[in-house]
């Protein structure tokens, strides 16, 4: 980046690394949690995936195809929560997605950045129903 870019430059290269070389990207075998949702307006997914250890999240991937927001975002995210709280995650809101792409994308394209947190947190929320029948 030359002298003259900005911060959110560079929060908008961060967004575009992601995208162009995605963290955790890949299927899991021995997921707990598996979610795949999309956007209807668009048709962009996202595939989020979870193993569980000892309440918090011991490791996350995702696959998808969509636009540079959905991807990254859903890169970014299975950073964020690996090592963090289940009942944590469930809890995330719009507000923690935007701190973690750092970037405001706007009133519409935030869906984009919101559909891996949805997805996930769909997941983790079956994945934990499930244990709960199980243990009954
Ligand atoms: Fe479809 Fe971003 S344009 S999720």
């Amino acid at each position: 980046m030359d002298q003259t870019g900005t911060i959110e430059d560079l929060y908008r290269e961060e967004i575009m690394d992601h995208y162009q070389n995605p963290r955790n990207f890949g299927k899991m075998e021995d997921a707990d949690a598996s979610y795949h949702d999309y956007n209807p307006v668009c048709g962009d997914e996202v595939e989020m995936q979870a193993k569980m250890e000892s309440g918090t999240v011991k490791e996350a991937m995702f696959t998808g195809k969509g636009c540079a927001i959905s991807q990254a975002a859903a890169s970014m995210l299975t950073e964020e929560i690996t090592g963090k709280n289940i009942k944590a995650v469930i809890a995330m809101t719009k507000d923690d997605m935007l701190k973690i792409v750092r970037i405001n994308p706007g009133p519409v394209r935030i869906k984009c950045a919101m559909l891996a947190l949805r997805a996930l947190q769909k997941g983790i929320i079956q994945y934990e129903a499930n244990k709960t029948k199980a243990a009954k």
